[in-house]
């Protein structure tokens, strides 16, 4: 892949970049699904700068530009919904996607005390499904998001010991 793709923690002056680059990237969501409204599309630049500022957040770089981006947060109940996982299209396939989801999970719960992992997927998102069981995730329900697409509902349980050994 010539330069080598860095992951490290979002500042606020990539959000614009991870703006550009969701909406890039959940296109190809939108066309299975035939839904161009899809929150990943809707969601404007204001609301993905406040995430960057509250939520853990990571990107992966190739020099200068954002090639991948993965947010998440941890909810009341102690489990950390991740989310808005993506990868620059030409960039895909080379373990990317692998190596963010990672970096959240760890930060998750080093940084913010996650008890376990959840993330959500639209039913057809076969790729994301594949490597969300691949890392240990399991089906534990469905949901419907507020753009109408059926979604699958997947958790991991942190492992007992230090995340960073035992991942
Ligand atoms: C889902 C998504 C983030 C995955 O990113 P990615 O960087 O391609 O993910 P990975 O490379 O870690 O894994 C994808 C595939 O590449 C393979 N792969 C991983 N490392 C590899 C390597 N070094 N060489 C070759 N193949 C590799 C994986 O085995 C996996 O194969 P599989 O699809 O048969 O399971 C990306 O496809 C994307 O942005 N999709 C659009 C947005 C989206 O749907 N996001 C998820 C919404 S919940």
């Amino acid at each position: 892949m010539g330069m080598s793709v860095t992951i490290s923690v979002a500042t606020e002056q990539d959000a614009e970049q991870i703006f550009r680059l969701q909406y890039l990237c959940f296109q190809s969501e939108a066309a299975l699904y035939g839904n161009y409204r899809i929150d990943p599309l809707v969601q404007t630049l204001d609301s993905v700068r406040a995430e960057v500022a509250s939520d853990c957040v990571f990107v992966a770089r190739l020099g200068d530009e954002v090639v991948g981006s993965v947010r998440g947060s941890v909810t009341e109940d102690g489990a950390a919904c991740i989310g808005r996982l993506c990868v620059h299209p030409r960039l895909q396939g080379h373990g990317i996607g692998a190596r963010l989801l990672r970096a959240a999970e760890a930060a998750l719960v080093e940084e913010r005390g996650a008890k376990k992992f959840r993330l959500t997927t639209g039913h057809r998102s076969e790729g994301s499904l594949r490597l969300y069981r691949r890392v240990g995730y399991e089906t534990v329900g469905t949901s419907q998001g507020d753009d109408g697409v059926p979604m699958i509902v997947l958790e991991k349980q942190v492992p007992a010991g230090s995340y960073a050994a035992t991942a």
